[in-house]
């Protein structure tokens, strides 16, 4: 990653499965998450992961009843999340596609979308397209809960996330609930991810 003029394309995503160079992946579903979860923060509900590459995240949350959709469209995460969900007998719903073309079956069905690595991942000219999205898909008064790459670094992916960034692109369609850097993160993480909790308005 982190190429500096060239924006990603499928193939190159796809192209860090094939050779198994996935710096992102943290092998296990991101602690700050878990605390959420604990502190019983995340509603219980139709969950969406969207960028979810191995799905870590999937896998905790249908374990703890949740009922999850993922969306990745690199084969090697789907093929990968598909196993480990089957593994463990747990069910899931894994959408090999873009996020950017869910059809309207997706619209104001979910309680929640959780990411992490998956706004910095995309283009920051995708960023609006991505808050209108995560929008449409949320009911009412649902949440996304996100952990966001602040990396102080130009270029990308994963492209840098200030809370700036945050700001300007959620609140015309999210209240930010709570935005900040957590204890609880990855070692390689420690100060450099925000968390944030962000109610779609109306
Ligand atoms: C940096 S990885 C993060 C994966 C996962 N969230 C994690 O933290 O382990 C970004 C993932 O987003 C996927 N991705 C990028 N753009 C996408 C898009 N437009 N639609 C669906 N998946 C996409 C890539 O295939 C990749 O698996």
């Amino acid at each position: 990653m982190n190429q500096k003029s060239k924006e990603y394309s499928q193939e190159d995503w796809q192209g860090h499965y094939e050779s198994n160079d996935l710096g992102w992946d943290l092998g296990q579903v991101a602690p700050p998450f878990v605390k959420l979860w604990q502190e019983e923060k995340l509603p219980v509900g139709k969950v969406l992961v969207p960028g979810c590459g191995r799905g870590h995240e999937v896998v905790f949350l249908a374990e703890n009843g949740f009922e999850v959709t993922a969306i990745d469209f690199s084969e090697g995460a789907v093929t990968y999340l598909e196993n480990a969900l089957n593994k463990r007998n747990l069910k899931g719903r894994v959408l090999h596609q873009d996020f950017f073309s869910l059809d309207d079956s997706h619209d104001g069905v979910y309680d929640l979308v959780l990411e992490q690595t998956f706004f910095c991942a995309i283009s920051p000219r995708q960023r609006m397209d991505y808050v209108l999205n995560v929008a449409r898909i949320l009911r009412s008064g649902g949440i996304l809960v996100g952990l966001f790459y602040h990396t102080d670094k130009e270029g990308g992916p994963p492209y840098n996330t200030t809370r700036e960034d945050i700001e300007t692109n959620f609140s015309k369609k999210f209240e930010i609930q709570e935005l900040d850097k957590t204890s609880l993160s990855a070692e390689q993480r420690k100060d450099k991810e925000w968390l944030g909790i962000f109610k779609k308005k109306g």
